[in-house]
């Protein structure tokens, strides 16, 4: 059996949450990869919203085991909070939600250095959601993390209290002034430990390989976006993993001859929350209308996401990094009402027409050379078959379509688990 691997093909937020849910019936595992409660994953059915952060999109589904991989980031604290938000729906965490020993650890110390990182870089600050996210992975590659299995060892006492001194002493050397109480943050620390340890460790890459062998049907799911990747990204205004392909097999220890189907997906617009390049940003009424219609809050933050047109230099980019095999479209419903479409086929980039991402994307060096669509007036968000869709949305996607050379399989047209249209 493969794993079929899902994740975001813009700046994150593209809408995983929702289609890892819509798609768990077809699998026996979930497994998230990389990232950590930076991410908001909102799925929306029965009347009910929820925002996952670390918890896999599969938790919702009678059989399916969610699992947590060596590559994704814990908060313990975070953690516990959502678990408990989702104590009314009498899941069985025990078993239906397995945590991997390798995956490392964020400490309080770990998010008042992301505060203190990002207030010392003053105006240039990456934007970060605060949540430890940096910090924690700057101590995995600098081998001075702390992992789930340390938990279960004699000296992790010792060791926590030594890494958060050590921290500490980094927080002096920022000379930023941060309000803290370290006692406090650590209790609530110590109960989110205790309520983690409630869960089941396990070998995660044994657990996975096994699964795979007898059988399973494993969907890996992605958090952030591929414009985030910390190798492939805007550089430096990224997050500190890998978010494309590559990183499922590190974050949970799959050779690449196991992966099957890569789906990747895409709003039918781009958003980008905290700072950093974006080509196709509008500072114009479309965009203003694109983040009302859209609704376009940070799920973590609660933060405004710029929002522009769709960029098919930079999708082209990831489908490529990625491997994607079937694209996802999201949001269609947004683009309703529009009279002009645009979508961004090439650069213009130091005088030049370019197709491809460059190294640099900053708005000095980059403009964006657009095709125009005609829009469609029609309310997408009741139709639920795809002879339904407006033609010009059917052009819009044909075009998509033919310059990615990839099949668009699913238009969303809403954020309820129902509002999906398969083609
Ligand atoms: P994720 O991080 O990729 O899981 O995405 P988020 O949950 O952060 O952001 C996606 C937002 O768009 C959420 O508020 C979803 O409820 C919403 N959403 C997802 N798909 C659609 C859609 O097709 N149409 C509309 N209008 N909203 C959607
Ligand atoms: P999901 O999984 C959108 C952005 C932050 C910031 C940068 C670095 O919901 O798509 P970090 O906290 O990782 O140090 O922040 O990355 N960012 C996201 N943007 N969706 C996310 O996750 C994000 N996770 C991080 O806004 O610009
Ligand atoms: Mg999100």
């Amino acid at each position: 059996m493969a794993i079929n691997l899902l994740l975001g093909l813009q700046w994150g937020d593209e809408g995983k949450g929702k289609i890892v849910d819509v798609l768990t019936r077809d699998y026996d595992i979930i497994a998230r990869f990389q990232g950590g409660p930076n991410a908001g994953h909102t799925l929306i059915f029965d009347g009910y919203k929820h925002v996952l952060h670390t918890i896999p999109s599969g938790i919702f589904h009678k059989t399916a085991v969610n699992v947590v991989g060596n590559g994704v980031v814990i908060d313990p604290v975070i953690f516990k909070r959502e678990l408990d938000n989702l104590s009314k729906f009498e899941i069985d965490f025990a078993t239906k939600l397995l945590i991997s020993r390798k995956a490392h650890l964020i400490l309080p110390t770990h998010r008042l250095l992301d505060a203190a990182s990002e207030t010392a870089k003053g105006k240039a600050k990456i934007g970060s959601t605060l949540k430890g996210i940096g910090p924690t992975y700057m101590d995995k590659t600098g081998r001075n993390g702390l992992r789930v299995g340390d938990l279960e060892m004699a000296d992790w006492q010792e060791r926590y209290d030594a890494l958060t001194e050590k921290h500490i002493r980094m927080i002096d050397f920022y000379g930023v002034k941060l309000e803290y109480d370290l006692k406090e943050l650590q209790e609530e620390f110590d109960e989110g430990v205790k309520r983690l340890k409630e869960l089941t460790f396990i070998d995660s890459e044994e657990y996975l390989n096994s699964a795979l062998k007898n059988g399973k049907s494993i969907l890996a799911e992605g958090a952030q976006g591929s414009l985030l990747d910390v190798d492939f990204g805007t550089y430096p205004f990224v997050t500190s993993s890998n978010t494309t392909a590559a990183g499922a097999c590190t974050g949970l220890g799959i050779a690449p001859n196991k992966i099957g189907d890569v789906f990747g997906i895409f709003k039918a617009y781009t958003t980008r929350v905290g700072s950093g390049p974006f080509p196709t940003e509008l500072f114009d009424e479309d965009g203003v209308e694109m983040a009302k219609v859209g609704q376009e809050f940070g799920a973590t933050t609660g933060r405004p996401r710029r929002c522009g047109w769709l960029d098919l230099v930079a999708l082209k980019y990831a489908v490529q990094v990625n491997g994607v095999t079937q694209l996802m479209m999201m949001k269609s419903d947004v683009l309703s009402g529009f009279d002009t479409l645009k979508i961004c086929t090439s650069y213009m980039y130091k005088g030049e027409e370019i197709s491809h991402f460059p190294f640099n994307v900053e708005p000095e060096n980059v403009r964006p050379v657009y095709s125009e669509f005609k829009g469609w007036q029609a309310d997408l968000t009741q139709m639920t078959e795809k002879e339904q869709l407006p033609k010009n949305l059917m052009d819009y996607i044909s075009f998509i379509e033919k310059e990615v050379e990839v099949p668009i399989k699913i238009v969303s047209v809403g954020p309820d688990r129902k509002q999906t249209i398969l083609r």
